[in-house]
């Protein structure tokens, strides 16, 4: 499938053309095929993330390998597609993925210290090679937790985010006081100052993690700036709830045949289509193939 493809071409074009992909975090079957149904309908270009976490919970790395390679063939998806290990924790989960057939894979080292995050990326950066996948590091790091994973939201260190793109990584996360999960209350907004110094020195495009609930105005800011890829999963977590909570509430699955699964699962389903579909329009990218 040659629209099956790593992330570096689709990042590379949005930096060009000022926009940003999106990153959408998968967690089951019908978020997949939501997803993918999107990139189609819209002929939009979509990286698809998947967290260690959301892997295991899916069964394996193999199994959300194959499940995106074949429903983006049984439903005849022609839209460009990354599959991306989302926050790979260590070396082996980034080899596990990209045996497993992803085409892009972040290594996370922000729990380790720099010196320790510098050495395993550069390892990650020469294994990604040999699968011509690419790869994205992180620096600083990313407030609040993602599927266990817990930052500190450490505002990126230029210098570091130096060090990181001159290993030859094709994307870089910086921390920018963003945060995975709800923006607490009071938060202080992102630190543009230091975004617009990581762009400078690093010379990457950069990802704006923690993309869920950010005032649209950030966003686009984030994006002239530099932010090439934006990356959203409470968002449609949230959505996907929300859809089965009104069916549940409103005694649907107690009416006829309600409690056959495909019929709750519509209603999410639809609600992810919907809001992706807006995402993809803030970010720059709906029809950017
Ligand atoms: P949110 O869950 O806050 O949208 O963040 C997603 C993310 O950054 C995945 O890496």
């Amino acid at each position: 499938m040659e629209n099956f493809i790593n992330a570096k071409s689709l990042v590379d074009k949005a930096r060009a053309g000022k926009y940003a992909v999106a990153h959408f975090n998968i967690n089951n079957l019908e978020w997949t095929r939501s997803i993918l149904e999107v990139a189609q309908e819209t002929q939009s270009g979509i990286i698809i993330g998947v967290s260690e976490g959301a892997a295991k919970y899916m069964g394996g790395y193999h199994v959300v390998g194959n499940l995106v390679k074949s429903l983006m063939q049984d439903l005849k998806i022609t839209a460009p597609i990354a599959l991306h290990l989302d926050h790979g924790q260590s070396f082996e989960a980034c080899q596990q993925a990209l045996e497993a057939g992803f085409t892009s894979v972040m290594f996370d080292g922000s729990h380790l210290s720099f010196t320790e995050n510098l050495a395993i990326t550069k390892r990650v950066v020469e294994l990604a090679k040999k699968y011509n996948a690419s790869v994205e590091a992180e620096a600083g790091s990313i407030g609040g937790e993602e599927d266990g994973v817990v930052g500190l939201g450490e505002v990126a260190d230029p210098n570091e985010c130096k060090q990181l793109a001159d290993l030859g990584i094709d994307i870089l996360a910086a921390g920018i006081n963003n945060v995975h999960g709800p923006y607490p209350e009071g938060w202080q907004g992102l630190n543009f100052d230091s975004l617009q110094k990581i762009a400078q020195v690093s010379n990457k495009p950069l990802v704006l993690h923690g993309g869920s609930g950010i005032p649209k105005e950030q966003v686009s800011k984030a994006i002239s700036l530099g932010i090439c890829k934006v990356n959203v999963n409470t968002e449609l977590q949230e959505v996907f709830a929300a859809a089965i909570r009104e069916y549940i509430v409103a005694d649907k699955d107690k009416t006829k045949k309600g409690y056959d699964p495909r019929k709750i699962m519509r209603a999410p389903m639809d609600a992810i289509k919907n809001t992706a579909k807006e995402l993809l329009t803030e970010f720059g990218s709906l029809g950017k193939s």
